[in-house]
């Protein structure tokens, strides 16, 4: 792989469809290599567009914009970083062979829904996954729960990230509220909602797994150590690497991780999530991209997972290994407006071995994730108490 110069004829440019915080941290990693990074989202001055060569504010669901937009910048790369996006105009791109699509349109068509990766994981690679149906009416759904799901089980849109319209139902009382929630939430209205047993997994890890050439230009896999996590309303409030596990899970892990990723095919870095039961494992989803919860190798990977990304994606080699013991606590507003402030970092800051990411996001909403502290310590519990404590320092502030 050749680079260019960023901002000259030659320039390497890759073309980022979401600008949040993981957006931000590859838009730097991208730039440490002289890439051209241009960074679109639907609001302005979202966190990568703050550290991009260029912007754009465009409607990311629109076909036409998106395709206009690949028109005018011809990137080598366009890399997904959210999931509503118009994948068919992926699909026409990469279809005309001059830009790859991160890894390819085919893997964002089927990890933006539900329904895609799903099917494929569990019916077509054979892979353990809770028990499933999907619903287009409430009659389906509760037929559904009745005939073998059963309680408790969780209802999501097919469509949806971060646990939005996604509940857990404990009884058949509950399932119209949850159908309803998961109606009328959804990122974009599918139609269907999947119902899913609940899992009682011991603790759910993301297993960041990164497909990248090596020094003979082959695909090689390598995976990250087990990062475990903490979910509350299905997003993420805390991880923690490496997740202690038994040799057997941490095998069958990998072994579930390289057959999706196998199937999935392209290079990058994947979020392959699993459920964990003493030696038994559940593939829950997958992401084509670095994972929220993988912020924590910022600070326990020398190449942390936006570095891996970067790497694999322009072809060179990788190294996967941590070098600490880390955690990750996230910092979420609790007020509603703009151009918020931050106080407490410098207390933060004086917890031991800890770090403050601050998104610099234009817009504060109640537990919109703002920031992110980080911490490394001589255990687990150690450094999980440490985040957690520097992020409970940083107070979001009206001005
Ligand atoms: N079938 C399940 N059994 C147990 N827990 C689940 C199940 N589905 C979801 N969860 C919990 O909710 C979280 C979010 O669900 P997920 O399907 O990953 O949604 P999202 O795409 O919004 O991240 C999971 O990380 C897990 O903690
Ligand atoms: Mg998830």
């Amino acid at each position: 792989m050749k680079l260019g110069t960023a901002l000259t004829a030659s320039a390497t440019k890759a073309l980022l469809l979401g600008s949040g915080e993981l957006g931000k941290e590859l838009a730097i990693a991208l730039q440490r290599f002289g890439v051209e990074v241009i960074a679109v989202d639907r609001y302005g001055n979202a966190p990568a567009q703050q550290v991009a060569h260029r912007s754009y504010v465009i409607d990311m669901t629109d076909s036409r914009a998106v395709k206009e937009l690949i028109e005018l910048e011809q990137p080598h790369f366009i890399i997904p970083e959210i999931e509503a996006i118009a994948t068919q105009a992926l699909v026409e791109i990469e279809a005309l062979g001059k830009t790859t699509v991160v890894p390819n349109a085919r893997a964002i068509q089927l990890t933006m829904n539900r329904e895609g990766i799903r099917t494929l994981a569990a019916e077509q690679l054979g892979i353990p996954t809770s028990q499933y149906a999907f619903a287009e009416t409430f009659q389906a759904l509760e037929a559904a729960v009745d005939a073998g799901i059963g309680y408790p089980c969780f209802i999501k849109p097919t469509m949806s990230s971060s646990g939005k319209g996604q509940s857990m139902v404990k009884s058949a009382d509950q399932l119209k509220k949850a159908w309803d929630y998961a109606k009328s939430s959804g990122r974009v209205d599918t139609g269907k909602v999947i119902v899913e047993a609940k899992i009682d997994f011991d603790f759910e890890i993301t297993l960041l797994t990164v497909r990248a050439l090596n020094k003979h230009g082959k695909v090689e896999t390598h995976f990250c150590d087990p990062i475990g996590h903490r979910q509350e309303n299905g997003d993420y409030r805390e991880s923690w690497q490496p997740q202690a596990m038994t040799d057997a899970a941490l095998k069958a892990s990998q072994e579930i991780a390289l057959k999706v990723t196998n199937e999935i095919g392209g290079l990058g870095l994947f979020g392959v999530e699993l459920f964990i039961k003493d030696d038994y494992v559940w593939f829950s989803e997958v992401s084509p991209r670095p994972h929220d919860t993988g912020l924590v190798t910022l600070v326990t990977q020398k190449q942390s997972e936006f570095d891996l990304h970067a790497r694999a994606i322009l072809g060179f080699p990788v190294n996967a290994n941590s070098h600490d013991i880390g955690a990750s606590a996230v910092i979420l507003a609790n007020i509603d407006g703009q151009n918020v402030t931050y106080d407490g970092v410098d207390q933060a800051l004086a917890v031991p071995e800890s770090e403050i990411r601050l998104f610099a996001k234009p817009e504060a909403f109640t537990n919109r994730r703002m920031g992110v502290a980080l911490a490394t310590a001589k255990n687990i519990d150690e450094a999980r108490s440490r985040a957690v404590k520097a992020a409970s320092l940083v107070v979001v502030k009206p001005t």
